[in-house]
């Protein structure tokens, strides 16, 4: 199982992988994309799955034919700019190897079963997270989706395009989702709580709800040098102290908030800018302590704007409510992954996935393999070789249990 694993994870890893930082950059509809696309419709192929892409462009590998009551495993391999290697190919390589080795074992699911690459979960590109989920659900319209732009106003329909799907057809996809009977996701844990435990791999209870806003502050471009402090209109200054606030009011409500993306036009160091435009994304541990922290991060915003004579805009960019997984399934999953030694842990996160957006449609449950710095969203992101392929093995049983494996030729 695990040589399996190694190997589909040796030619993946180099695959938008950035020279320098060693971090990755795996944004939709890129070459990045396209490659660890190939990569993925190879690796699925060379295992004797039928690859499909739906209307939404996310991947299918089929065992057996597509649903019903199908069990689904799959996550991600976009990433955020200087990503880890881990947050959501973990996920993808373990199904894969999973597969293989319930296929070694000479075993056959008794229910059909897919492994999935979901697009654009991190909103990397285009701002809105899970969007391919949040398309498949019907969570986001098929206008807004398609609408979405980059950095340089290509749109998701154009992005879409040049990678040689039609976005005509984007939007819910009932029949598909249909077919889908239950949905787990292996993910590397974003936090340090198994690290603090001997149990390499836990099983998730919720998702924070949390969100993205964008804040546009609008002042007055002008000369570093000769505009006095008294006539200045500068959007910096607002920004900065929202950035403060935004820090001031998640510790004020045992919550988190981060300024992690800014634009600042037009940039130069002998201007004063005329735009700053900055995201904010907050999560916490319950919807009353995300308001208060977006309450106070936008009250102290207005009030530096108003103060500096700067303008604010704000939008509402992507919100995720609180997700609790399906209980009984998580539970039985504990137990399955724990064995003798008693329930594997349950543990929630602040991190948004996939398996959240489809639990609003079907049954859903996550696994966590432990990661020993707690570190993602960085280059650094690092998981111990034993605890991937510990991984694999749990993923490997959930499966067979919940797909009601049996030798090849038993009906
Ligand atoms: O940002 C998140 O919550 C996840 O990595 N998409
Ligand atoms: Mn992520
Ligand atoms: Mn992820």
């Amino acid at each position: 199982m695990s040589e399996v694993f190694d190997r589909l994870w040796e030619r993946l890893a180099p695959l938008g992988r950035h020279r320098t930082t060693g971090g990755y950059r795996r944004f939709s509809w890129g070459p990045a994309d396209a490659e660890v696309r190939a990569w993925f419709t190879e690796s699925a192929r060379a295992l004797g799955l039928d690859v499909e892409t739906d209307r939404n462009g996310n991947l299918w590998a089929w065992w057996g034919a597509p649903g019903p009551d199908a069990v689904v495993t799959g996550s991600h391999l976009d990433s955020v700019p200087d990503g880890g290697a881990y947050d959501g190919p973990l996920g993808v390589v373990s199904a894969l190897a999973a597969v293989a080795e319930l296929r070694g074992r000479g075993l056959r699911p008794r229910r059909p079963l897919a492994v999935t690459v979901f697009v654009e979960e991190e909103g990397a590109r285009f701002g809105v997270p899970c969007l391919g989920t949040r398309l498949l659900t019907g969570a986001i319209t098929p206008d807004r989706a398609a609408r979405l732009t980059d950095a340089e106003g290509t749109t998701w329909a154009a992005a879409m395009a040049g990678a040689g799907l039609d976005p005509e057809r984007i939007g819910a996809d009932p029949d598909l989702l249909g077919r889908v009977g239950v949905f787990v996701e292996l993910h590397v844990e974003q936090g340090r709580a198994l690290a603090r435990t001997d149990a390499p791999v836990g099983v998730a209870s919720a998702v924070w709800p949390h969100g993205r806003w964008r804040l546009d502050f609008a002042g007055q471009a002008d000369h570093a040098g000769t505009t006095r402090l008294a006539d200045r209109n500068d959007p910096m200054l607002p920004f900065a102290e929202t950035v403060l606030a935004a820090r001031a009011a998640a510790h004020a409500n045992d919550a988190l908030a981060t300024i992690g993306k800014v634009h600042v036009a037009p940039n130069g160091t002998n201007a004063i800018p005329s735009r700053v435009r900055a995201w904010l994304d907050a999560r916490a541990p319950s919807e009353a302590a995300l308001r208060a922290v977006v309450q106070r991060v936008d009250s102290a915003a207005r009030r530096s704007a108003a103060d500096h004579g700067v303008t604010l805009a704000t939008y509402l960019e992507s919100a995720s409510p609180v997700v609790h997984f399906d209980r009984a399934l998580r539970d039985r999953i504990a137990a399955l992954v724990g064995g003798a030694a008693g329930p594997a842990p349950v543990l929630p996160t602040g991190a948004g996935h996939d398996a959240a957006v489809l639990s609003s449609a079907v049954p859903t449950a996550m696994l966590f393999v432990r990661n020993p710095t707690g570190l993602s969203h960085a280059p650094e992101e690092f998981v111990e070789p034993a605890d991937r392929h510990a991984g694999v093995a749990a993923l490997t049983e959930v499966l067979a249990e919940l797909a009601g494996a049996g030798p090849e030729g038993q009906a």
